[in-house]
């Protein structure tokens, strides 16, 4: 049988070529291959095709579903996703290209977030790196894992800008700034999909959720989206954008309705601008039944008139929902949709699987002694372990008695580890994590143990980290008062962030602020880790606890990369991507605001709060080190440019302490009169340095006109002359300040 297919895909390959005068190029003769399957295909086959169904994995190996296999032999589905491993992958790829009548390879896809087996940490976390060599190899390691247990499709990056904690999903994405957003989704779709989609070590990455799913009403999960087209042109799409100028393979639909018209329906969106403005040439799947969600939405009678409404709009994969082959065909039989459309549908996945190398040979991915050797090694967990300790974010260091609390000396005696996150190893991998398994975990507590085999490091959970059980106190007051350090352990649980994980309160959840307020009140030194995939309000706590250390959820190896920093292996250089809240009533609040017609200020009548100041606790690419560094002469090589000219900045940064250190000099600018408001301060540059002890280097960027553009009145993407001011430092609010002047042309 398998012989059969080889000869079948090699008669296509050999008329498609012959077809074509001398010499063949690669594209026509994909063109021909997929245009002559295409025009075998029955119009059912075309829409399975066009359908992508689960294969529930359970942890015990994979549950059968005899529904999909079924429809998979009718030539009903032609994607599937969360099947795992090589065996199970092969065995399903077995019927589809041996028992189908079309023997069209299947794609299999899998949310491989931030990590297949091996779990790096949140995205959100390594995003707080700021380091993009990092980020997409850690997307490339994770497309070879995944790879490597036969998966040729994932379900990321997911680079919605958010700037609301409440919603959940921010764990997934990098934050609420658009040009660094955008810098990261570019370097995943690099390191997934690597330079070529055929080299069985990468994966087809697709960007989600299109468009705009990170900015719901009041943070709550799958709410409208209602926003200018400005604001979604310069913040929420640009990192999409990015993602298609990257090449990337797939796009998904987002739940939300932007503006009224839900994504999956959103022609706008999808043709108009994805397709069209922006040239993306890969397949557009929907979000999980988001199609048939356009009933719900209130925009279809019924899913027929979804699945219309779908086509209609440009929507060429239908994610679990059914709707498409039950029914397009009767829309194409009753002249409703054109063939056409259709065939153009299956015409961009068809491509995505040639692409993938999968008519060629559909085993390619499928090697068992690949999977054994690449899932978990040790490649894998060295990188996973850097990934975490580069994306903690020391938010607070108090000097206790001479020197800072933090790094904690590693000839210290008695350590307490304290709190519902010290020795959870589920918690550690955080929402989204694969396949990843609690097993592999190293938790907090076992990496100190493993950091100071010599210490007594004892543990007591305290509290849960929901209800109000505090029965747990006090063996944790009393192991605190025995012991020299107290490392407190709070946060969120896994499943208290990502997907439908909104909170209408991000505080420390259930007893926990009460138990570090008794730890505390033991007066023994404490530093508080935070481990949460957002945010978390913790303004009393700030003001309480000496040392705050904000490690996420790390993943796999979180509790060794946590203990580098604690004891001083590793000097802390992660800066943070989204800025913290004082308070729910906050939100949103981030960096980049406009100034408002009444600037605060000490006159009654200004843009403010009766109860707390503007700005966050802790804003947009704040952290600290280990180390100091002193900001001094920035310069611009020019007081004046011209259009299509650029200007050279520099700014002189010492490390002034007595460590080695990383920093991340920030380039911010404002734009002082436009003929429309602009944001007080807009990121437009910024390097990640190592300074030795003492050192110092001369940082400098060019800026040039095009990088002041955006959208004026018309909705023209322009620079106006005018005013800048260029601000440089070491987050969005502690910087030196000049500026340049853009001529008329
Ligand atoms: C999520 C997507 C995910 C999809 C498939 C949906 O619920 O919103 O991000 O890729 O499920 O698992």
């Amino acid at each position: 049988m398998r012989k059969l297919y080889f000869l079948f895909t090699v008669m296509l390959l050999l008329t498609a070529a012959c077809k074509e005068r001398e010499p063949v190029s690669s594209n026509a003769k994909m063109e021909h291959f997929l245009d002559s399957l295409i025009s075998q295909m029955t119009l059912e086959e075309k829409v399975g095709q066009m359908t992508l169904y689960t294969k529930n994995w359970a942890v015990t190996g994979p549950a059968m579903n005899t529904d999909v296999e079924k429809e998979l032999r009718a030539g009903r589905v032609g994607n599937i996703y969360n099947a795992l491993t090589v065996d199970y992958v092969r065995k399903l790829q077995k019927i589809a290209v041996e028992e189908t009548r079309m023997h069209i390879p299947l794609i299999f896809g899998f949310d491989v977030i931030h990590g297949y087996k091996t779990i790096f940490p949140l995205p959100l976390a390594e995003a707080c790196s700021w380091d993009l060599p990092l980020i997409e190899n850690t997307a490339a390691l994770q497309a070879r894992e995944a790879a490597a247990a036969g998966l040729n499709w994932t379900f990321n990056p997911m680079v919605d800008i958010a700037r609301d904690p409440r919603w959940g999903r921010v764990a997934e994405g990098a934050g609420e700034d658009p040009y660094y957003g955008s810098l990261v989704a570019a370097a995943k779709v690099h390191g997934y999909q690597g330079g070529d989609l055929a080299d069985p070590f990468t994966l087809l990455a697709c960007v989600k959720h299109f468009a705009a799913y990170g900015a719901p009403e009041a943070g709550r999960e799958y709410n409208s989206v209602d926003m200018s087209e400005r604001k979604l042109r310069e913040v929420y799409l640009r990192p999409y954008h990015a993602a298609v100028e990257a090449g990337v393979g797939s796009v998904m639909t987002a739940f939300n309705d932007l503006n009224g018209i839900p994504c999956t329906a959103n022609r706008w969106l999808i043709t108009d601008v994805l397709r069209n403005e922006w040239g993306f040439d890969g397949f557009v799947v929907t979000d999980y039944t988001s199609m048939n969600e356009l009933v719900n939405h209130g925009i279809a009678a019924d899913e027929k008139e979804a699945a219309l409404l779908a086509i209609k709009a440009g929507v060429d994969m239908d994610l679990q929902g059914g709707d498409y082959i039950k029914n397009l065909p009767a829309l194409v039989k009753a002249g409703t949709v054109p063939e056409k459309d259709i065939d153009r549908a299956v015409y961009r996945i068809l491509r995505a699987k040639y692409l993938l190398g999968l008519f060629k040979d559909p085993y390619r991915y499928l090697d068992n002694a690949r999977e054994k050797k690449t899932v978990l090694s040790q490649e894998m967990l060295d990188h996973a372990r850097q990934a975490a300790r580069e994306s903690i974010v020391l938010l607070k260091n108090d000097t206790v008695g001479s020197a800072p609390l933090l790094p904690l000396s590693k000839s210290v005696k008695k350590i307490a580890v304290i709190g519902p996150l010290g020795d959870s190893r589920r918690d550690m991998l955080g929402s989204w994590a694969g396949a990843g398994n609690p097993k592999d975990v190293v938790t907090l507590l076992a990496g100190i143990r493993e950091k100071l085999p010599d210490a007594d490091v004892r543990y007591a959970e305290g509290c849960k980290v929901t209800g109000n059980d505090r029965s747990g106190f006090s063996r944790a007051i009393s192991l605190a008062k025995s012991s020299d350090i107290v490392i407190l352990a709070l946060g969120e649980a896994a499943w208290q962030n990502g997907e439908a994980a909104s909170r209408s309160d991000i505080s420390l959840s259930g007893e926990q602020q009460a138990l570090a307020g008794a730890v505390l009140a033991t007066g023994r030194p404490a530093v508080v880790l935070l481990m949460a995939g957002r945010p978390l309000i913790i303004s009393r706590l700030a003001e309480r606890a000496p040392a705050i250390v904000n490690a996420w959820q790390l993943g796999t190896l979180a509790g060794p990369a946590i203990a580098d920093v604690l004891f001083g292996d590793y000097n802390p250089s992660g800066r943070l991507v989204i800025s913290f809240p004082r308070n729910t009533g906050q939100i949103p609040v981030y960096y980049s605001m406009k100034t408002t017609g009444r600037p605060a200020s000490d006159q009654k009548f200004t843009s403010k709060y009766l109860d707390i100041p503007n700005t966050p606790l802790f804003t947009f690419g704040y952290g600290l080190s280990y180390t100091r560094f002193k900001y001094s002469d920035l310069k611009t090589d020019k007081k004046e440019i011209g259009f299509g000219e650029s200007l050279t900045i520099t700014v002189r940064v010492k490390n002034t302490g007595d460590r080695d250190g990383v920093e991340v000099v920030q380039l911010y600018v404002r734009d002082v009169v436009a003929s429309v408001t602009r944001p007080a301060k807009e990121l437009k540059g910024f390097k990640r340095i190592a300074l030795k002890a003492g050192e110092e280097k001369t940082v400098s960027f060019t800026l040039t006109s095009d990088d002041l553009r955006f959208y004026d009145r018309e909705m023209n993407f322009v620079a106006e002359p005018g005013e800048f001011r260029v601000f440089a430092g070491r987050n969005a609010e502690d910087v030196l300040e000049t500026g340049f002047v853009l001529k008329k042309m």
